[in-house]
């Protein structure tokens, strides 16, 4: 049965997707606690289970996924999720007008290192179609990563932070745990359009392509070269933690095509890394590309697709695009 017209805010955002940020905020502040916990809990390591994906999970990959289904399904928001860590989608309950995609513990390798890791969500509105309660399938997720109507991550670090747009800009806010609550400390992030700071997994760089090669290249060839200015290098090793430093003080941060490996050339998610993530950038002012056309504009044909992604400040992406055309 089709439920009645959504109640918005005074700034146009529903009261629904509020509560619905608000469950997805309650499954994080549990798995920040869990992440600080660590060792005393018990949840470093691994399990002995793999991902559709075919990697390894960790206890805390698995712990978060766990969290963030039971309260998603349970909250009446959510008709259905999609998941890194589930094969195929779950279906919640019929009322709800959301589909959430989600990456519930981003840089699992860091994990066990106590550096930083994050979870990230995009979501999705129900298709018109599936409105009046007809099953949810795999193809209901395969939307642009236009149609979403909200996207963030929380990143679990010295503090936990929480990034968000409703398309209306992107706001950060701050967990306050002495009080549980997150409160706004940033209500307008603008990334810088030029910046010296780049990130990518240099380790990679014999599996490039000719365009990425001439691009990095010429960034390391700093003042002398032809940029004719010096920069610097970052590597998180976890998508969230070097988006956040782009939206704090800009940069360029790519994970391109690996032209050695035919059977996996890309490394980054299309529904729950690429798309969360690119809505954000753009939403601060940045561009997001996979070298070819703006990701948000992609047309999923997989729910667990992988996509080459170029993101961060514009001046210095449309660069790295400069290299491509
Ligand atoms: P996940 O831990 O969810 O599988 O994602 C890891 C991703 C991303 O967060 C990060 O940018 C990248 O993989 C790190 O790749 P390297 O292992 O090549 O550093
Ligand atoms: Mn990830
Ligand atoms: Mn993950």
């Amino acid at each position: 049965m089709r439920r009645l017209a959504p109640v918005l805010r005074e700034d146009g955002v529903e009261l629904d997707l509020i509560s619905l940020v608000r469950t997805i905020l309650a499954a994080c502040k549990d798995i920040s606690f869990r992440v600080g916990q660590a060792e005393l809990s018990g949840v470093l390591g691994s399990t002995l289970d793999e991902n559709i994906q075919g990697e390894t999970q960790k206890k805390l990959d698995v712990l978060s996924n766990q969290l963030l289904k039971d309260m998603l399904l349970e909250s009446g928001f959510v008709r259905a999720i999609a998941s890194e860590e589930e094969d195929f989608i779950v279906e919640g309950e019929h009322g709800g007008r959301f589909l959430v995609a989600f990456d519930p513990l981003d840089g699992s390798s860091n994990i066990d290192i106590n550096s930083l890791t994050g979870t990230i969500f995009s979501i999705l509105p129900v298709p018109d179609n599936k409105l009046a309660g007809d099953a949810i399938t795999e193809s209901d997720f395969l939307q642009p990563g236009r149609n979403q109507v909200a996207s963030g991550y929380v990143m679990y670090g010295p503090s936990t932070i929480l990034a968000l747009t409703t398309g209306k800009g992107v706001k950060l806010y701050t967990l306050d745990k002495t009080h549980g609550s997150f409160l706004l400390t940033n209500e307008n992030v603008s990334i810088p359009e030029e910046t010296q700071e780049f990130a990518i997994n240099a380790s990679n760089q014999h599996s490039w392509q000719a365009p990425m090669q001439r691009y990095v290249r010429d960034l390391l060839d700093g003042k002398n070269g032809v940029r004719g200015k010096r920069f610097n290098m970052r590597w998180v090793a976890c998508m969230v933690g070097d988006v956040h430093r782009i939206l704090c003080r800009g940069g360029i941060f790519t994970y391109p095509v690996h032209t050695d490996n035919q059977a996996q050339p890309h490394k980054l998610r299309l529904l729950y890394e690429a798309n969360p993530m690119g809505l954000l950038i753009e939403q601060a002012g940045g561009l997001v590309s996979t070298g070819e056309q703006n990701i948000l504009d992609i047309q999923p044909t997989e729910l667990h697709q992988r996509v080459p992604v170029i993101l961060g400040s514009k001046q210095e992406v449309q660069v790295c695009l400069g290299y491509h055309d």
